[in-house]
C-alpha cells in the first residue's frame, strides 16, 4: 500500500486521460493520495476530487508563485473549506519560491505569514514549498507558526536546517529527485531521518524519477521512491510503504476506516 503524499492530479496534464491515470495508481497500490491546491481555482478542484475518489485527500492554499492573485475574499473561502470538508486535511502548498523574481518576496511573505497563522488558528497541517528560501521560511515558522505542524514537501534543505525542522515537529516529504543519481545530499538526509518523519510524493506531474523520467509523472510512480527509501536505509520496501502509509495518516489526521 502506497500514499502519495502531494500529487496534484487536478492538474491539466491529466485532462485527456485523468481515469486511466488514477486506475493505474489504484493498481500499482495507492490507496492515499494528497492533492494540494495552488490558487483557489485549483483548490476548488482538489476539494470536488476528494469528493468524488474515496481515496482521494485535498489541501487548500495559495502557492507562492500565484501570491499575487491572493484576495480576502480567497482566504475566507480557504477558511471556509477546512471548516466544513472532512476530507480537506491541510492548508497547501504554500511557503516561498525565490526561484524566479516575481511575485516580490514581500508579496510572498505576505501570502504565506497570512496561511500560517490561519493553519495555527483552525489547528490544522500546513504543507510548505522552499525553493531557494530556506532562512526566511523557517523565519516565518519561528515567528507566526508556534505549535504548528506540518510537512516540508519535496525536501531540499541543509543538514543543519534538518535538524531544526526535526526538533518543530516537521515531516519530509521526498520526490523523484531523491532517486536521481546526482541528489547525494537529499539521499543522505533521506537516510538519516528517522523514519516516522518521513513521507513519499510524486509532485505529479513534475520531478518523474527513473525509469520514467522526462516523462510526465504520476501517482503510480511513487513506489520508485519508496524504492529508493529502502534502498538508501538498507530496509524491506514493503515496510517503507507502511511506515510512510502510516505517517501521512498521523500527519494528515486521516482515520482509519476509510
Ligand atoms: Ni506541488
Amino acid at each position: 500500500m502506497l500514499f502519495d503524499t502531494h500529487c496534484h492530479v487536478n492538474d491539466e496534464a491529466y485532462e485527456k486521460d485523468r481515469e486511466a491515470m488514477l486506475a493505474r495508481a489504484f493498481s500499482e497500490g495507492v490507496q492515499y493520495m494528497m492533492c494540494p491546491g495552488t490558487d483557489i481555482k485549483t483548490s476548488a478542484e482538489a476539494v470536488a476530487m476528494s469528493h468524488q475518489y474515496k481515496q482521494i485527500y485535498a489541501a487548500v492554499g495559495i502557492h507562492p508563485e500565484d501570491a499575487a492573485s491572493a484576495t480576502s475574499e480567497g482566504f475566507e473561502q480557504i477558511r471556509k473549506w477546512i471548516q466544513t470538508e472532512s476530507k480537506v486535511v491541510a492548508i497547501g502548498e504554500v511557503g516561498l519560491d525565490y526561484h524566479w523574481p516575481e511575485p516580490s518576496h514581500e508579496i510572498q511573505q505576505q501570502v504565506f505569514i497570512e496561511q500560517v497563522k490561519m493553519a495555527v488558528e483552525l489547528d490544522v497541517p500546513i504543507d510548505i514549498h522552499d525553493r531557494e528560501a530556506h532562512g526566511d521560511t523557517v523565519d516565518i515558522l519561528r515567528q507566526y507558526g508556534k505549535g504548528i505542524r506540518g510537512v516540508f514537501h519535496c525536501y531540499s534543505g541543509s543538514l543543519e536546517m534538518t535538524e531544526e525542522l526535526l526538533d518543530m515537529g516537521f515531516y519530509f516529504g521526498f520526490t523523484g529527485t531523491t532517486v536521481f543519481p546526482n541528489s547525494k545530499k537529499l539521499k543522505k538526509i533521506a537516510a538519516a531521518l528517522p523514519m516516522e518523519r518521513i513521507l513519499i510524493e510524486t509532485d505529479c506531474p513534475y520531478l518523474t524519477p527513473p525509469p520514467y523520467r522526462g516523462k510526465r509523472n504520476e501517482p503510480a510512480y511513487v513506489q520508485y521512491v519508496a524504492a529508493e527509501i529502502a534502498k538508501l536505509r538498507q530496509m524491506d520496501v514493503a515496510e517503507v510503504q507502511r511506515i510512510t502509509v502510516e505517517n501521512g495518516k498521523r500527519i494528515f489526521g486521516i482515520p482509519e476506516d476509510v
